[in-house]
């Protein structure tokens, strides 16, 4: 496929471009310590799992693989704004950035891991968006034993721009109703459901819908998984929100691309700069946002 894109880099022997589902093209890569597969549309990684270890990235059975369409599950990547956008109802949900085309811009091995940079820059079409704004994101993964995944904006216009950003990702547990998520306690906390809500003193559980936003929350997370004992610890850097997710029973059963039973098989423990802590970059400025998720 290289041969014939001449904007696509030298790929090393351990990373494959083809074509996925719904026709769309994926990088499947063979790091000697983890597989993983990344959809070009959004730089969706819709796949990790330690060579030693079983998937720890969720993704639906009923995703869609269509134009404009988000996939459902994985690691959407959310910018330049979070959810709905505040004034334009139009604008997609999270942003253009999940919707669009990046570039694969480089590839290669670093010793037992696989690095792969995906680029996108503004484009007439997200000009013409409800953020019109000139920038360069670059967004790194890295495929190991770990996952680690990188997401730097540029502000490559004259003026200064804020924006939201958010890495989305599903993370994969046995049930959803034996798993909890430490590290957010003494926090406060918006349910997106009910309002602002104090700290609470215990890990979060889940035996209802749960769509809670922490902002100014710095803290590394782990998601216990108690029927695998399975525990995935998140770390992130220049993150200033988290918002943990899971539909439960009724947002599901509305949710077209997502099985009416599968929200017990998933949460979303997401990496953001939302809200308060949206990123404001000036005039050549550029911020990055990091996360790595490691599996015991
Ligand atoms: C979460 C939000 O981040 O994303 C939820 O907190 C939302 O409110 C969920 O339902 C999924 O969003 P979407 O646009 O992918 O359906």
């Amino acid at each position: 496929m290289s041969a014939i894109d001449p904007h696509l880099p030298e790929l090393p022997s351990s990373v494959e471009l083809g074509i996925g589902q719904g026709g769309l093209a994926v990088a499947r890569v063979f790091a000697r310590t983890g597989t993983a597969e990344i959809y070009l549309r959004g730089a969706h990684v819709s796949a990790w799992e330690p060579t030693d270890g079983s998937p720890v990235i969720w993704m639906s059975e009923q995703s869609e693989y269509a134009p404009g369409v988000p996939l459902r599950g994985g690691v959407p990547v959310c910018f330049p704004w979070f959810a709905a956008h505040p004034t334009d109802a139009t604008a997609p949900s999270h942003g253009f950035a999940r919707l669009a085309d990046w570039h694969l811009a480089e590839a290669r091995d670093a010793g037992d891991d696989v690095v792969l940079v995906f680029v996108l820059t503004d484009t007439e079409a997200t000009r013409a968006s409800a953020w019109p704004h000139p920038f360069e994101a670059r967004y790194t993964v890295t495929v190991g034993a770990e996952l680690s995944l990188a997401l730097q904006v540029t502000n490559t216009g004259s003026l200064t721009v804020g924006f939201e950003e958010a890495l989305h990702t599903y993370l994969a547990v046995a049930d959803i109703r034996q798993t909890e998520v430490t590290g957010l306690e003494g926090a406060p906390f918006t349910d997106r459901l009910t309002g602002p809500r104090p700290a609470e003193t215990t890990p979060v559980r889940f035996d209802a819908e749960t769509d809670r936003i922490y902002l100014n929350s710095t803290a590394a997370t782990t998601v216990t998984d108690a029927a695998t004992g399975r525990r995935i610890t998140v770390t992130k850097q220049g993150s200033a929100s988290t918002v943990v997710w899971n539909p439960w029973i009724d947002k599901a059963a509305a949710m077209a691309d997502f099985g009416d039973t599968e929200y017990t098989g998933m949460v979303c423990v997401e990496t953001c700069n939302i809200r308060d802590n949206a990123v404001t970059l000036t005039p050549g400025a550029s911020h990055e946002m990091s996360v790595r998720y490691s599996v015991a």
